[in-house]
C-alpha cells in the first residue's frame, strides 16, 4: 500500500488494523529510525557538530555535506548517516500535506484534503479523507524552539527516592514514544515525515474517541507494571514500568483522552509521556533494584514477596 501523500509504502489504511506481521513490521521500523537517528547523532558529535538537542541534525538535506565528504573519510560517514536517516525518515513540506504555502500558521487554514480533528498541545491531529488516517503534526514546543512533544525529567523526590515530571522534549524522545505506542498494542503507528520547520509528521490508525473522564485504572494495557509509591511520584496519571525490547521504561500520561476504541472493539492507546527508567539514579537502592529483577522476570509479580498490595 502507497501512501497518499508521502507516495511511500505504509502499512495503515483508514481504521484497519495491520496484522500480526505488519505489527511486529512497524515497531521494526521504530527500532531502525531510532538506531538511524542515534548513528547520526553519534557521528554528528565525533565530526564536532552539535548534537544536543538532536534538532538541527533531524532535518539535515541528504546533501548537506557534499563537498565535505569529499575530502575526509569521516565526514564521508556523517554524510552517509545523514542519507540512512534521511530514507528512514523524508524531508516533506507541510504544502504536500495539502496545507497552504506562506501562510503564518498553515496548520490553522483550511485543508481540501484534511480535516482536524484534535489536539494542540503537542501534536495537531487531522483525519485524511484520501487514505481514511490519522495524521499528526507535532510542532516545535512554542519558546522551546529545538524540542518536541514532551517526555519525563527525573529528580529526587520528596518523600519517594524519585520524582518524575514532564518537559519538552527530543526528536529521539517522541520516536520513542510512538515506538512505545505500538509496543504497548495501542493505536498502530508510523513516523512518515520531517518537514524543515522541524514539524513531525506520524500516521495512526482512526479510531473512536471516548467521553472525557472516563476511568482508565483497571483498562490499561497488558504488560504494565504498577510502581510502588514509595519509588516514585510522576505529575502525569497512572504512571508505570514497561519492558520494552528488554530496557525499563517509565510510561504514563494513560488518561481517557489518550485512548480510543479500535476496529476491533479494543480500547487502545494513542498518545502517552515516556522516558528510560534512569537507571543511574536507582541502581544504588537495593528495594528498587529487586523489584526491578523480580519485575523483569513475571511482570505480575507483586511489588514485595512477603507483602503484595499494602505496600503499593
Ligand atoms: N487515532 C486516532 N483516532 C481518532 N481520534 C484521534 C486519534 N488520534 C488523535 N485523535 C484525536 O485528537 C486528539 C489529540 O490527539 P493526541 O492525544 O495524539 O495529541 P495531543 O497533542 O497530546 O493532544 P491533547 O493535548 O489533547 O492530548 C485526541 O484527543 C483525539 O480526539
Ligand atoms: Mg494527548
Amino acid at each position: 500500500m502507497q501512501d497518499p501523500f508521502t507516495g511511500r509504502p505504509t502499512r495503515l489504511e483508514g481504521r484497519r488494523l495491520p496484522d500480526a506481521a505488519g505489527r511486529n513490521g512497524l515497531q521494526d521500523d521504530h527500532r531502525r529510525r531510532l538506531e538511524a537517528l542515534a548513528r547520526l547523532s553519534e557521528i554528528a558529535a565525533e565530526c564536532g557538530v552539535a548534537a544536543d538537542p538532536d534538532r538541527d541534525l533531524v532535518t539535515l538535506p541528504e546533501d548537506e555535506l557534499s563537498l565535505l565528504e569529499l575530502g575526509d573519510p569521516l565526514w564521508a560517514a556523517f554524510g552517509r548517516a545523514i542519507r540512512a536517516w534521511r530514507s528512514e525518515v523524508p524531508l516533506m513540506r507541510l504544502e504536500d500535506f495539502g496545507f497552504p504555502e506562506g501562510a503564518d500558521n498553515p496548520l490553522e487554514e483550511a485543508n481540501p484534503r484534511m480535516q482536524r480533528i484534535g489536539g494542540g498541545v503537542e501534536a495537531w491531529a487531522f483525519a485524511s479523507e484520501d487514505s481514511g488516517a490519522v495524521y499528526k503534526f507535532y510542532l516545535p514546543i512554542e519558546g522551546e524552539a529545538k524540542r518536541v512533544g514532551s517526555a519525563f525529567a527525573f529528580g529526587p523526590g520528596d518523600e519517594t527516592q524519585l520524582n518524575a515530571a514532564a518537559r519538552p522534549g527530543e526528536y529521539r524522545e517522541l520516536l520513542l514514544k510512538l515506538w512505545l505506542i505500538d509496543a504497548l498494542e495501542g493505536m498502530p503507528t508510523e513516523v512518515i515525515a520531517v518537514t524543515p520547520e522541524g514539524v513531525l509528521v506520524a500516521k495512526q490508525a482512526l479510531g473512536q474517541v471516548l467521553p472525557q473522564g472516563d476511568d482508565m485504572s483497571s483498562r490499561l494495557p497488558d504488560g504494565l507494571i504498577e510502581i510502588p509509591s514509595r519509588f516514585l511520584r510522576a505529575d502525569r496519571d497512572h504512571p508505570r514500568l514497561f519492558f520494552l525490547d528488554g530496557s525499563p521504561h517509565l510510561v504514563a500520561d494513560l488518561h481517557a483522552r489518550n485512548f480510543v476504541r479500535a476496529e476491533d472493539g479494543r480500547l487502545r492507546v494513542i498518545d502517552l509521556v515516556a522516558a528510560p527508567w534512569p537507571a543511574d539514579r536507582t541502581g544504588g537502592d537495593a528495594s528498587i533494584r529487586t523489584w526491578m529483577e523480580r519485575v523483569r522476570m513475571d511482570p505480575r509479580a507483586p511489588a514485595l514477596p512477603e507483602s503484595p498490595d499494602s505496600e503499593l
